[in-house]
Formats: C-alpha cells, sequence, structure tokens
C-alpha cells in the first residue's frame, strides 16, 4: 500500500504570529494545509493520507477535514505529531502499522504541511524511486553559490556550484527499511537530525533522488506567504 504522510506537527515560529500554526493559514479560498492534502487525495495510487498534528490542534483539524475534504474522509487519519519533525514521521508510522501490517513493499510519502505547491509528476517519481531504491529526496539545482562559514564570521570553503542542490520534500521510503535505519540510529545522531533522508546518509543507505520545482516552495515567513498568494492565483489562471 502507499500511504501520505503529512507532516503538520509544528507551531511555525519564524512566522512571528502568536495564535495560529502556520499550515492553518488561509492561502486564497482555504487553508494552506488543504491545498496540500488535496494534491495527494487526487492521486489514485495513494492509499491513505496521514496528517501529523500537534496535539493542541487536531479538533481545529478533523473540522477542517470535514468543512473542506468530506467526500475524502474515510482515506484520512489524523494522529499526534511528536516533539520534532522526525518524532512526527515516525508517529504516523505507527500509526499505519495499527491500521495495516505493512510489508516491505509499502510506502510513505512524507511530505511538509507547508509545501502546498507540490506538482503531480513529483507524487509519481516519489513512488516510482521509492518503488525501485527503497528511499528517495526530493531536490533542485541551488541557484545561490553555497558558503560555509564554520563560525558565522569568516567563509571556510565555497563547494562547486554545479554540485549543491537543495532538499524539498516529499521524502519517500519503503516503510520497514525507514524504520530499520532510524532504530539503528543513537541518541547523538538524532539529535543533529534536521530530516529523515539524513539518517540514511549517516547509515550509508543510498537515497536517490527526484527533481523538485522551484514552485515547491516551503512557507517559513509572511515573504513566503506573499509570493504563495500569487502562486494561487497563477494556478487558478491556469484551470480557467
Ligand atoms: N513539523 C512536524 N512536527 C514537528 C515540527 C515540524 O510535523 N514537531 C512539520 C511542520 O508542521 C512543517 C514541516 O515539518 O510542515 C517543516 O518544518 P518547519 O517549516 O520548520 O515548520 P515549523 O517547525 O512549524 O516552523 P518553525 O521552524 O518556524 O517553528
Amino acid at each position: 500500500m502507499i500511504f501520505a504522510g503529512i507532516l503538520a506537527g509544528g507551531t511555525g515560529t519564524r512566522m512571528n504570529i502568536a495564535d495560529l500554526p502556520k499550515q492553518f493559514l488561509p492561502l486564497m479560498d482555504k487553508p494552506i494545509i488543504i491545498h496540500t492534502i488535496e494534491k495527494f487525495l487526487v492521486n489514485s495510487e495513494i492509499d491513505y493520507v496521514f496528517i501529523g498534528v500537534h496535539k493542541a490542534w487536531t479538533t481545529h483539524m478533523n473540522d477542517l477535514i470535514k468543512k473542506y475534504l468530506s467526500a475524502f474522509e474515510e482515506r484520512i487519519v489524523v494522529i499526534w505529531g511528536g516533539e520534532d519533525r522526525n518524532d512526527t514521521i515516525m508517529n504516523i508510522i505507527e500509526a499505519i502499522q495499527k491500521l495495516h501490517e505493512t510489508t516491505d513493499e509499502d510506502i510513505i510519502i512524507t511530505h511538509d504541511a507547508v509545501r502546498p505547491f507540490i506538482t503531480p509528476r513529483i507524487i509519481e517519481e516519489n513512488i516510482k524511486a521509492a518503488k525501485e531504491h527503497g528511499a528517495c529526496d526530493t531536490i533542485i539545482p541551488a541557484s545561490d553559490t553555497i558558503v560555509i562559514s564554520e563560525d558565522g564570521k569568516f567563509i571556510s570553503s565555497i563547494p562547486k556550484r554545479g554540485n549543491m542542490y537543495q532538499g524539498q520534500t516529499p521524502q519517500s521510503f519503503k516503510i520497514p527499511l525507514l524504520k530499520k535505519v532510524y532504530d539503528e540510529i543513537t541518541e547523538d545522531e538524532k539529535s543533529i537530525l534536521t530530516d529523515a533522508c539524513k539518517a540514511f546518509v549517516i547509515r550509508g543507505v543510498p537515497v536517490a533522488v527526484v527533481m523538485g520545482e522551484p514552485q515547491n516552495m516551503k512557507i517559513t515567513n509572511m515573504t513566503d506567504l506573499k509570493i504563495a498568494e500569487h502562486l494561487v492565483s497563477a494556478e487558478d489562471l491556469k484551470l480557467d
């Protein structure tokens, strides 16, 4: 089976708004997270969409599903997110395993709730790459030169730009493989993990890459939200 895992357990501190995590902010006609979930529901290969939400916001999430996605309720499961992003992924996997005895071929496509412009191609290629290689990440070529500064005062190095990419999501995995790799990681290693693919890199387990799109942006701050509003308008124009 194929599961989407929508990561919505964060509270969006960098957005600097006190009362609503950014994934619930309106983006034109509906909340950001609803745009994101819809992109997965329209893919008929995906059996269930699991959403990991901060404890305090599960009722709100369920209300949004009733309001915007009532036709799809049977394919949606809302669970509590974790302390950090990877904990949220692990909570989703635990919930999947309660629903269904997972096999080696079962796949999870993990995706940030705050990347509402994911395209059908990116989802399809993630499914294909996870089936073939066991793990994949979505990346785009770095458009700016990447500069490394170990101390934040002076440049340590400037890697060759042609080899530099920026990580997006989805990151997709065969579920038992992800669990095995994650279980093998030490507590120290876990504390420096910014994403699930890094666990594979630390353990030397190959991760395939899928090309993302610049529009598959993560909404982190108010400027991103303004850009996102323009992108939605452009999407609407294409549909007209
Ligand atoms: N996320 C999650 N569980 C957490 C923390 C983050 O599922 N415990 C999710 C966020 O909800 C978001 C995605 O991971 O969809 C990407 O994280 P980020 O943009 O850093 O979101 P926040 O943690 O909400 O933002 P900030 O770092 O500004 O607080």
